[in-house]
């Protein structure tokens, strides 16, 4: 049976108290739609692992600090509909003020892991990303919920919130799923010409190079900034070696147990993140 769409918070709350009072479990995987395989991977693993799933759809302006970026976001409701098919129990797809009838003011400290990266790149991105799922957390009360590897920081981001807010869903990370060529998929490949979409899939080419170098720590940095600056059509905004859990970067291998490499990369007006494991 198709998904049921629903558009108000009152009707996602009472289906998702039912199922709870019916002994369901629940899954929640929150999208902002534009949806690729890499979102129907989570989606379909929540239906393997959950009684009732949940997809919610929403672009969320408070997490978007570039007003163009927001504007250009693609919004595809009907297709993602159909892409979901009977994956999901329910999709809930509110308007902005359903969600917002008044400016949020919540203001969250998630402490260093937001801090880094991202966090430094788009200020109060995080924060807003707290907001909305904090909100449907709150809502929707999941036992699981599922996120993409490619936001590797925002589920660290994520696993903070849910310590602060004393919420009990499970945070379930789920790998990055790629492209024939490579590249992480993203909803923001849509806005990528023909020619753009071939050269972005050198981003992941690079790093898997790097990773086979079997250099120090300053070495792999030097190695991935040069490549990245050699390809014209790119403008690198930052490649962070770091921690895979505190996100703070680090200069030697002794310093992590697991090591992570993050880039985020502008082809045009496009920005473009990946990253991938050293260690
Ligand atoms: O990863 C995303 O698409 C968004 O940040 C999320 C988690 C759906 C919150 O709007």
């Amino acid at each position: 049976m198709a998904a049921t769409i629903i558009t108000t918070i009152r009707e996602l709350t009472i289906a998702a108290q039912e199922m709870r009072a019916a002994g369901k479990t629940i899954g929640l995987v929150p999208t902002m739609g534009a949806l690729h395989e890499g979102h129907l991977s989570l989606i379909r693993r929540a239906k393997a692992e959950n009684d009732v799933v949940f997809v919610s759809i929403f672009v969320n302006p408070v997490q978007f600090n570039n007003q163009e970026d927001l504007i250009k976001y693609p919004r595809t409701l009907n297709n993602d509909v159909q892409l979901i098919g009977d994956y999901a129990d329910y999709i809930f797809a509110p308007a902005v003020e359903e969600v917002f009838p008044t400016p949020p003011n919540e203001q969250f400290n998630f402490g260093s892991v937001a801090n880094v990266m991202e966090g430094a790149a788009r200020p109060g991105h995080f924060n807003g990303v707290g907001v909305i799922v904090g909100r449907l957390f709150h809502w929707v009360n999941p036992h699981k919920s599922y996120f993409g590897e490619k936001d590797y920081q925002q589920i660290a981001v994520i696993r903070e919130l849910v310590r602060i807010c004393q919420f009990t869903t499970e945070i379930i990370p789920c790998p990055i799923v790629r492209e024939p060529n490579g590249l992480a998929m993203s909803s923001r490949n849509r806005r990528l010409s023909p020619d753009e979409f071939e050269t972005a899939a050198q981003i992941h080419q690079i790093l898997l190079k790097s990773a086979q170098l079997e250099a120090n720590v300053p070495t792999i940095k030097a190695f991935v900034e040069e490549e990245i600056t050699k390809e014209p059509a790119f403008t690198l905004d930052y490649f962070e070696i770091t921690d895979d859990t505190t996100l703070q970067t680090i200069h030697s291998f002794s310093e992590a147990k697991g090591v992570m490499g993050f880039i985020t990369v502008y082809i045009g007006a496009v920005r473009l993140i990946d990253n991938i494991r050293y260690r």
